[in-house]
């Protein structure tokens, strides 16, 4: 049976995650080809050794099954190509790299990608399209919705409650939440680079700073 594997997005995202989805191979002793899709080109080029093609020209490609990683820090995009891949048929995959550390009791759903040195520890519930960048962590009984990202070295402590589509910036530390009473990162929040967030963050907000305060748009 052919395989064949995609890492989708060449741009910055996708050639970092590129050497993480080689690794996954690796492991799995799968010998199958792993290319790049990015929309941007117009015909088969390389990138970093790898094929690199539209996505039409990937649906043109004979193989028995075909799986690809999102590799697209943008979350509606990520949804968005999620959906098209669904609808033709194709799998998510998810990859992670040799060091990452999964403890106990982790339900992740299809399509995440976590980095080097990403830890994940115990009674933890993640949704689709998971990205963990470079040295992140999610610590004990948090639930984590679809299509949440997050950026390097990200601290996420226990019972915290991520919503679908939230934005978490490197080096943002969050304080855990209670089992009665989890803090919240609401639905498409942002927490920017380096804030300390010691309270519930509301929907579709950005907050920055020690102690993390909402940025008013300007
Ligand atoms: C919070 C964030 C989303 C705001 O982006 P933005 O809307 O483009 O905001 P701007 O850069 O216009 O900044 C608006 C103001 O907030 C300040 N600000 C921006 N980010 C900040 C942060 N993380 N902490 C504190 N202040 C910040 C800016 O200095 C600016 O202040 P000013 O109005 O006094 O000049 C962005 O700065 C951020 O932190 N992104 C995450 C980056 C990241 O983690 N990248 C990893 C890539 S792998």
């Amino acid at each position: 049976m052919t395989k064949l594997y995609a890492v989708y997005g060449a741009s910055g995202c996708g050639r970092s995650l590129m050497p993480v989805a080689r690794q996954q191979l690796v492991r799995a002793q799968d010998a199958s080809e792993i290319v790049f899709i990015d929309d941007s080109l117009a015909e088969i080029t390389r990138v970093n050794g790898h094929r690199a093609m539209n996505y039409t020209t990937f649906l043109d490609e004979t193989a028995d099954e075909k799986a690809v990683q999102i590799a697209i820090a943008n979350s509606r995009v990520r949804e968005k190509i999620a959906n098209r891949l669904e609808a033709d048929g194709i799998q998510l995959w998810s990859i992670m790299a040799d060091n990452v550390v999964l403890m106990d009791q982790i339900e992740l759903a299809a399509g995440a990608a976590l980095s080097p040195f990403v830890s994940i520890t115990s009674n933890i519930k993640i949704g689709k399209c998971f990205h963990a960048n470079l040295y992140s962590y999610v610590e004990h009984d948090c639930v984590i919705g679809d299509f949440v990202t997050f950026a390097p070295g990200v601290k996420c402590n226990g019972n915290i409650h991520i919503e679908d589509h939230a934005y978490i910036g490197a080096g943002a530390m969050i304080k855990q939440g209670t089992p009665d009473q989890p803090l919240v990162i609401g639905r498409g929040a942002v927490v920017g680079m380096g804030a300390v967030v010691t309270k519930s963050v509301p929907t579709g907000v950005t907050v920055v700073g020690n102690p993390a305060r909402i940025v008013e748009s300007k």
